[in-house]
């Protein structure tokens, strides 16, 4: 495995399985109760730019499960804030951690710190991407379907940092991705263009009715992500006609999944209805970030970097 996971396209079609294999395991071992300190003695750096309820909380409660210990850095109160610089700070940390994860605004001060670290550094989302997500989302998705390669998921909305990760992982797990998205919001064309060409199966409509028609499961997410509160009344415009409400949900597949990374701003882009209903997969997508995590942990820090 690589040293890193920065991007969803860091693992293999075969590193991704085995995560979701070792999840569901780390899964049933949690609920039965079964001790699994399979990083004992190894501490994790937790940095953040920006808010967060469950990339925080699911990294440090899974530290805790698998008896390590995680600590949580808000980056404007570390050196960072004051200057020094991130590839210091990667020098610095790697001397005292096992692990980094990360949450920032710009990707490339992620890749910068993983570049000057000698440790494992994991996406906890940037602008461009939040893999762990993606990984917590194909677990829910395996345990509702059984196996994601031929699965048809539309993605609604802001062609955003999770819609980009998740049109990549069509290419290690054969699930098609419709993206809906009005015109200008289009997801990274580079993140459609590496799925094109890496046999990813990935279709982006400016009409969310194409995009759901039979889908397996719908996605959506914010139309506001952290960072961009100052365009909010421009976007909420623009996103007229793109929330996944009761009648677009009735265009999917009838047992169609309903996915949303959360936070979710009821009312704009998802209905309470929508989002109550026995369809929505939301709260086990968020227990899921804790299981896919662990063994994204497991995986990269057992490896002695
Ligand atoms: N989905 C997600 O990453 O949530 P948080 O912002 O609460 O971590
Ligand atoms: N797209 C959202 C996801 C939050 C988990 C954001 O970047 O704010």
């Amino acid at each position: 495995m690589k040293k890193d996971f920065l991007s969803i396209t860091d693992l293999s079609a075969e590193e991704y399985e085995d995560i979701l294999t070792l999840a569901a395991r780390l899964k049933r071992q949690r609920y039965a109760g079964v001790p699994h300190p399979l990083l004992a003695g190894k501490t994790l750096a937790m940095i953040f730019e920006k808010a967060s309820t469950r990339t925080r909380m699911s990294f440090d409660v899974g530290m805790y499960d698998l008896g390590g210990y995680a600590l949580y850095l808000n980056a404007k109160e570390t050196q960072l804030g004051r200057g020094e610089t991130v590839a210091d700070t990667a020098r610095v940390m790697s001397r005292y951690v096992h692990g980094a994860i990360m949450r920032t605004y710009k990707h490339e001060t992620i890749t910068e710190f993983a570049k000057y670290a000698s440790i494992p550094v994991i996406n906890a989302l940037s602008d461009k991407e939040h893999p762990c997500q993606i990984m917590a989302d194909s677990l829910t998705l395996k345990e509702k379907f059984g196996d994601l390669d031929g699965l048809k998921i539309a993605w609604i909305g802001d062609g955003n940092n999770v819609c980009n990760s998740l049109i990549m992982a069509s290419v290690q797990t054969g699930m098609e991705i419709a993206v809906g998205t009005p015109k200008g919001y289009e997801p990274d064309p580079a993140a459609v263009k590496f799925a094109k060409e890496n046999g990813g199966k990935v279709t982006v409509y400016d009409d969310p009715v194409r995009a759901v028609t039979d889908a397996h499961a719908i996605y959506t997410d914010t139309w506001i992500s952290m960072g961009e509160e100052d365009i909010k009344e421009s976007k909420l415009k623009d996103f007229v006609g793109y929330q996944l409400d009761t009648a677009l949900l009735n265009k999917a597949a009838s047992d169609a999944l309903v996915l949303h990374c959360l936070p979710a701003h009821r009312g704009e882009e998802i209905t309470d209805e929508v989002i109550d209903s026995m369809q929505s997969g939301v709260w086990d997508q968020a227990e899921n970030r804790l299981h896919a995590q662990k063994a994204i942990l497991v995986r990269l820090m057992s490896l002695g970097h």
